[in-house]
């Protein structure tokens, strides 16, 4: 059976995260032959392009765990109606030096919890434009704006019931196009 390893980049750094919470949860609907690392972004030094040709362990190891991977998965809070500075940061890193970006190729999608509630959907747009400029090919549909209503989570950690279904069916669109993408770079 082909195995697929996820980077799953999580775009806060707080411990409580609910994107964090909500790459765990997806991480428990995919098959068997999908397994989701998230990989670090909170000890990467400020992107500087005076760095870029002596780039530090931090960043080599994201650039690594990225191109070990098969597919990419981001899941990220919206912050002031745009992606955080922490997520932003790490995407730079990883796409430099110039023609040695680690993004290039690799397919995505792209989800987000908020208490918000417009469900990170400006985040989730702005993150599109940036991914479109890397070459990643982004699932479109379905989209996925969570509103973290009470509840939201069980006491597991899971998506509650009442949500699952919709989780499901993007989660199921996600593996096909992650196999899809994958093939054709095989
Ligand atoms: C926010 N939050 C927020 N929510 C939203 O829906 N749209 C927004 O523009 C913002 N802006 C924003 C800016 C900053 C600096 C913070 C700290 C927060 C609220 C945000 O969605 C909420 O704190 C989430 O719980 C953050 O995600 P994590 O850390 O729980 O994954």
């Amino acid at each position: 059976m082909t195995q697929y390893q996820i980077a799953v980049v999580v775009g806060s750094l707080r411990k409580a995260s609910l994107n964090r919470k909500l790459a765990d949860a997806m991480a428990k609907m995919a098959p068997p032959e999908f397994v989701f690392k998230q990989v670090d972004i909170g000890d990467l030094p400020l992107y500087n392009q005076d760095d870029d040709a002596n780039q530090c362990e931090a960043v080599k190891r994201l650039k690594a765990d990225i191109l070990a991977s098969q597919g990419l998965l981001f899941v990220t809070p919206e912050y002031n109606r745009s992606i955080p500075g922490v997520l932003k940061n790490a995407i730079d890193h990883a796409s430099r030096p110039y023609g040695q970006s680690a993004w290039a190729g690799k397919p995505a999608g792209v989800l987000g919890v908020s208490i918000g509630a417009i469900g990170t959907a400006l985040a989730q747009q702005h993150l599109r434009n940036i991914l479109a400029n890397l070459d990643v090919p982004t699932l479109g549909q379905p989209e996925a704006f969570i509103h973290a209503i009470e509840g939201f989570f069980d006491t597991d950690g899971n998506v509650n019931a009442g949500s699952k279904k919709f989780i499901q069916t993007w989660m199921d669109s996600y593996v096909a196009w992650v196999k899809k993408h994958a093939k054709q770079s095989a």
